[in-house]
């Protein structure tokens, strides 16, 4: 059907009519016929702000410019009044950017601290052991707060700030940016809507594409569990999150297992050197080799800090190739993350679940089955189909017929709304639910290392 002709009344009445074909339909359509609401983006909880919310940017790296963009964007709900990065071109580029004074630039993040309070609120944006550390130090200066997730590496960490948030009152909101996009946000209306019944079990698959796995949990920051955090920590903490969030019950046992199969020593090729610009006799023929990767395909360039000026690229991508992890053998490093793990779980109502990271994909985004007691939903992101099992009728919505998500934004947007009017309730990725996502995290590695199955005993 062409769409310039589409007709809402028309396709309605078709899905109805032939059981077994599957239209794309835009999410309008869907949340009318399902009884949904239209535009669940309008969150009924906001209201104007009467001036914006000022915070303190600490950890001007990707993530971190990405939630302060928003102030650009949006001058009238939030202002970026300070900022602290130990990296000098960062530390600049994010002053120039955001307008901010010599007085509240700062290189390491203790001094942010040193000075009375002069912001409503800070935005934590550090690699993951210097969450914990400057979140306590924000909430006992009083500031409320956005914590990139993880909220600490350990599970200590994580309860001291769930607690200290509590003493305080401050609000912790947390990063858990899949909250917000439009894909799981209409499956969880859809769901809520009992649109497919009850629940009765989820599949649920994060592939994490080989060239990303490579450059985070092989050679990046990631690569070592003992000096990050486990790779079901610090990437799937996002799924744990969102399969309770959308399973809607308390989680109660998890299992896992999983290995480091490939990226390993004993399975470095014959002629491999340490770094792939060492002269690698294998190196044009390694799907991994950093110069394809890097050099060759221009792929993940943001941690290179490269000059505007395009044609030095080649000069320093070489450069930070013999000089930083980056450029190493990925069969000579010091990882230890596992490229594939499962993880079995039983919520209550009896609803089990299974979630499986994939390291060796050549695709990545999550892909999610969800089975009810009328009816399931097949999903991979970018689209998703939901069946009923009675009349056959399938109803499918694509990411490519409705808007982009934009999800990082419209978290810090109930961000800035729960904070300008001291109400918790606007965010859906508060602290004292985000925490239950980490410690079946931490449950998961404890299962994995000790072949146990592991009972997750919180507050939920
Ligand atoms: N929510 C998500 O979907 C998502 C996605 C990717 C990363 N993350 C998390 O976001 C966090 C940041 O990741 P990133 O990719 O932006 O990293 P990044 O390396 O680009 O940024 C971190 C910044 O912190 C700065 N920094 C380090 N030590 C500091 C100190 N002592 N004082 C002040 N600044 C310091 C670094 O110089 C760097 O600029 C990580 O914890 C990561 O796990 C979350």
């Amino acid at each position: 059907m062409p769409l310039k002709n589409f007709s809402f009344r028309n396709i309605a009445s078709e899905t109805f009519n032939q059981a077994t074909e599957s239209i794309m339909l835009t999410w309008k359509e869907i949340s009318s016929l399902f009884g949904l609401r239209h535009d669940f983006y309008k969150n009924p909880l906001h209201k104007p702000l009467p001036r914006p919310v000022t915070a303190i940017l600490i950890g001007a790296g990707n993530r971190g410019n990405i939630y302060a963009d928003y102030a650009l964007i949006h001058p009238d709900e939030l202002d970026i009044v300070g900022v602290s990065d130990q990296d000098a071109v960062r530390n600049g580029r994010f002053v120039r950017k955001h307008n901010i004074s010599a007085a509240n630039r700062f290189y390491e993040w203790e001094n942010v601290f040193k000075r009375e309070k002069f912001a409503d609120a800070v935005i934590i944006a550090t690699p993951d052991q210097l969450h914990a550390p400057v979140c306590l130090q924000a909430l006992e200066a009083g500031y409320d707060v956005l914590l990139e997730k993880p909220i600490g590496i350990t599970e200590e960490e994580c309860r001291s700030i769930l607690e200290k948030a509590r003493t305080t009152g401050r609000i912790v909101g947390v990063c858990h940016v899949l909250r917000y996009s439009p894909y799981f946000r209409q499956l969880k209306e859809i769901i809520n809507a009992k649109a497919i019944g009850d629940i009765v079990s989820v599949q649920h698959m994060e592939p994490i594409e080989y060239s990303h796995m490579c450059h985070s949990y092989v050679r990046g920051n990631w690569h070592n569990s003992k000096k990050s955090a486990p790779i079901i920590l610090a990437k799937s903490c996002h799924d744990t999150d969102i399969l309770r969030w959308l399973i809607n019950e308390p989680i109660e046992d998890i299992q896992c297992f999983g290995n480091l199969k490939l990226f390993t020593r004993e399975n470095a090729p014959a002629g491999s050197t340490p770094r792939c610009t060492d002269g690698c006799a294998v190196e044009s023929t390694c799907p991994f080799s950093a110069l394809q990767i890097y050099y060759r395909d221009r792929k993940r360039l943001y941690v290179f800090d490269l000059p505007q000026q395009r044609h030095k690229w080649d000069y320093f991508i070489l450069k930070k190739l013999k000089t930083t992890d980056y450029g190493r053998c990925v069969f000579d490093m010091d990882n230890d993350q596992p490229d594939h793990l499962t993880l079995n779980m039983r919520f209550g109502n009896n609803i089990t679940a299974v979630f499986s990271m994939e390291g060796l994909t050549s695709y990545e985004g999550r892909c999610t089955r969800i089975m009810g007691t009328k009816g399931d939903i097949v999903g991979d992101m970018e689209t998703y189909t939901i069946t009923d099992f009675r009349t056959g009728r399938q109803t499918s919505w694509s990411l490519k017929t409705d808007f982009h998500g934009g999800g990082d934004h419209r978290l810090v947007q109930d961000w800035v709304q729960a904070v300008g009017h001291h109400e918790p309730a606007i965010l859906s990725s508060t602290i004292d639910v985000s925490v239950v996502s980490h410690l079946m995290a931490f449950a998961a590695e404890k299962s994995r290392l000790n072949h146990t199955i592991e009972t997750v005993t919180l507050n939920q």
